[in-house]
C-alpha cells in the first residue's frame, strides 16, 4: 500500500490559520476530491474539526490521543498514525492519503512514499506550516503550473514528489 500526503501550501509553507484554510481555490478543491475519492483519508483531530464533517466517498480516519473522542458521523477514531495506516491496509487500500494538518504532516513526511503538493505562489501569514521537503528524501516527478483564473485568485502548481 502506498502512503501519500496531499497538501496545499503557500510559498512560505503556511497551510492554515486559526484552524482554517486561508485561501479559497476551487480548482484545488476539485483536484483534492479527484485524487482522494474512493480512498482512505487520515487526518488529525483538529483538521477533522476544521472540516466539520466526514468527507464523502472516503473512509475518514481521525487521529486523537483522546480515546473518548467522538468523530463526526462515519468517522473512525485511531490513536496513532501507525494504527491508522494499518487500519487502511486492513481495508485492502492501495493508496492511503494523509490530509493534514501540520502536526500530522510533520510525522508523516518521515514515512510517506508520495507527496501531492499544491504550491500556491504567494506568501501568507498563518500559524500552521508544512515541513521542508528534503531533496535528500524526495524527488520531484511532475509539475503543472496554472495562471490566475476564475478557479483560482492565485497562480499555483500541482507538484508530485516520490521518495528517493
Ligand atoms: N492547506 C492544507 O492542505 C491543509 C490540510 C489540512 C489542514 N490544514 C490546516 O491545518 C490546521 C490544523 O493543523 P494542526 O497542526 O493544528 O492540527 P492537526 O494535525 O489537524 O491535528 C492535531 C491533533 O491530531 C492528533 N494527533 C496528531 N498526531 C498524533 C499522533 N501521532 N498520535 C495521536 N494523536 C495525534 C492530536 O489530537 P488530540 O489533541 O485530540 O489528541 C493533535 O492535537 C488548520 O488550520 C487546517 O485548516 C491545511
Amino acid at each position: 500500500m502506498k502512503i501519500s500526503i496531499i497538501v496545499a501550501k503557500a510559498a512560505n509553507n503556511v497551510i492554515g490559520k486559526d484552524n482554517q484554510l486561508i485561501w479559497h481555490i476551487p480548482a484545488d478543491l476539485k483536484y483534492f476530491k479527484k485524487v482522494t475519492s474512493g480512498h482512505c483519508v487520515i487526518m488529525g483531530r483538529k483538521t477533522h474539526e476544521s472540516i466539520g464533517k466526514c468527507l464523502p466517498n472516503r473512509l475518514n480516519i481521525v487521529i486523537s490521543r483522546n480515546k473518548d473522542y467522538q468523530t463526526f458521523d462515519g468517522g473512525v477514531l485511531s490513536s496513532s498514525l501507525q494504527d491508522a495506516i494499518e487500519l487502511a491496509r486492513s481495508k485492502g487500500e492501495n493508496e492511503v492519503f494523509i490530509i493534514g494538518g501540520g502536526v500530522l504532516y510533520q510525522e508523516a513526511i518521515t514515512l510517506a512514499d508520495k507527496l501531492y503538493i499544491t504550491e500556491i505562489h504567494d506568501q501568507f501569514s498563518g500559524d500552521t506550516f508544512f515541513p521542508e521537503i528534503s531533496n535528500n528524501d524526495y524527488m520531484e516527478i511532475s509539475r503543472f503550473e496554472y495562471p490566475k483564473s476564475e478557479q483560482s485568485p492565485y497562480t499555483y502548481s500541482f507538484v508530485n514528489y516520490i521518495r528517493k
